[in-house]
């Protein structure tokens, strides 16, 4: 008692004092933490953006075909480290792409406010400026820098209070590494990647995003299928796929993809294949990205229990769109969803992934808040384990050994923020919940982009791991040798 008292004492002190240090935003340099627009704006923008920028880049700021995001880890790693300006004159000069400049320098100040809203910048009490010069004093930091030094504060106590916690990176690597295992066919590279899986035969299935970041437009086959020594055998899907995001290989061998993209024509759908690469069921409408028993938002994950009961975690916006899982009976018929924005016990943002244990529990990851979440098949939660850290991928093996993939945890504030917590693959037990084994990712500075190391993962019935990596391009094999 005596110990933590003291403790709250000493952070209190620690906050204190750095509050009154904290130096008056207009004397130095300004960043877009700073509060460098006004709600008022914000609003202005959004009407304004709705006319002029959504038909291309999307009402979720999501990117349509060859308009980039203006949103998420793309778009933030893109402008990071530049000014506002440069952010201004980009869409000024350029924006909207058929009528260039045909706005006033305000609407495009608007919409700039309106861009910093969405991606969770803090308004303030002055409205942004719309001349150039002035935009260009204030930086684009994608991850609130200034705020390293309270965060670390807060993480130093927090672990002080639970001195006896092992390590979050502590565990041993008894595996190694080997990148260039999958051979791609002759004109072809890999492009990012976080789909992937092995069927019964040991091929490997890889869904990338056609050489790219992204298919929209690409005549490529995204969906490729190697044999077990790493051979390219095929490959299918050309045209069918904007963004392909979460695989699953079920019991029948049958490869199930999810379109996390749409364009109003194509994508946000769960497509299933058989292993000729035959459409056999296509669920959602093409296109029609919205929140409904027959409709998704943005499909991360897929996922086929043996009954053929069908889930899907639904909604990569955090605070936007669907935050939900969604339940489909065999025939593919909804049965139920749960799950809504937030952070409580059963809330959810980003739910990413998704995995059975052999008791039939439902593992989500909900990757905004840093944690696993388990439930039942009817949704009830059941716990909540934060020691696997930000899951991006995680696949259960028959013998309920757990495998995580963190390729976001991140240092400053902003996206990813999760201190202390090193990105890699957690390996340990779905029954215990311990961690048993880490393979760090082998970015040398993560704190610079929002992605790196394995999203996507699979584990084969030799215990041989493939990981599916957005930012490298390439699926990596790890074996553990004898
Ligand atoms: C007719 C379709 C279209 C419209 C309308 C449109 N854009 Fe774009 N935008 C694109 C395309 C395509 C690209 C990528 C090609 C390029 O960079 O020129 C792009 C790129 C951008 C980029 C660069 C993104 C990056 O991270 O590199 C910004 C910023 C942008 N648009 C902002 C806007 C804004 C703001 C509006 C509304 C005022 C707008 N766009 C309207 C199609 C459009």
């Amino acid at each position: 008692m005596m110990k933590r008292i003291a403790l709250l004492g000493a952070v209190a002190l620690g906050l204190g004092a750095l509050v009154a240090a904290e130096p008056q935003a207009q004397d130095t340099p300004r960043s877009v933490w700073d509060g460098v627009y006004t709600e008022a704006q914000a609003e202005r923008g959004a009407a304004a953006y709705g006319q002029a920028c959504g038909k291309c880049h999307g009402a979720q700021l999501a990117g349509l075909g060859e308009a980039k995001p203006l949103t998420g880890p793309e778009f933030l790693g893109i402008w990071n480290g530049l000014s506002l300006g440069d952010l201004y004159d980009r869409a000024r000069k350029t924006m909207p792409l058929d009528r260039p400049a045909s706005l006033s320098r305000e609407t495009y100040a608007d919409i700039v406010a309106y861009v910093l809203k969405f991606n969770g910048f803090p308004a303030g009490g002055a409205e942004l400026d719309k001349r150039s010069e002035v935009l260009a004093g204030i930086s684009f930091e994608a991850f609130k820098p200034q705020a390293a030094a309270r965060s670390a504060t807060v993480f130093a106590s927090a672990a002080a209070d639970t001195a006896a916690d092992p390590d979050p990176n502590g565990a041993p690597n008894p595996y190694v590494a080997d990148p260039g295992f999958l051979k791609m066919p002759p004109g072809r590279t890999m492009g990012s990647t976080s789909g992937v899986g092995v069927d019964s035969r040991g091929h490997v299935w890889v869904a990338e995003r056609c050489g790219a970041n992204n298919c929209a437009g690409s005549r490529l086959d995204p969906i490729l299928e190697f044999d077990a020594q790493g051979r390219f055998v095929k490959a299918f899907g050309a045209g069918m796929l904007l963004f392909p995001h979460g695989l699953f290989v079920d019991a029948h061998d049958h490869i199930w993809v999810t379109d996390g993209h749409s364009d109003g024509t194509k994508g946000a759908q769960v497509l299933e294949f058989d292993g000729s690469g035959k459409l056999l069921r296509s669920l959602g409408k093409p296109g029609v990205a919205q929140e409904g028993p027959d409709t998704f938002v943005e499909p991360n994950a897929v996922l086929v229990a043996k009954d053929g009961t069908i889930f899907v975690a639904d909604g990569h916006t955090p605070d936007k769109g669907a935050a939900r899982i969604v339940k489909l009976d065999a025939k593919g018929r909804f049965v139920k969803q749960w799950g809504e924005h937030g952070s409580a016990p059963g809330q959810m943002d980003v739910p990413h992934t998704l995995a059975l244990d052999s008791k039939g529990r439902l593992f989500v990851g909900d990757r905004w808040n840093n944690r696993i979440e388990i439930f039942d098949q009817q949704g009830r939660l059941l716990a909540v384990w934060p020691q696997f850290s930000r899951p991006s991928g995680i696949y259960i093996d028959r013998n309920d050994v757990l495998y995580v993939a963190d390729s976001e945890s991140r240092t400053p504030e902003g996206y990813g923020h999760h201190p202390g917590w090193k990105r890699g693959i957690r390996i340990g037990s779905a029954a215990t919940g311990k961690v048993t084994a880490f393979i760090p990712d082998t970015e040398p500075n993560p704190d610079k982009g929002a992605t790196s190391g394995a999203e996507g993962i699979w584990v084969d019935g030799q215990g041989v791991i493939y990981g599916a990596q957005v930012m490298q391009r390439a699926v990596v094999r790890y074996t553990k040798p004898r």
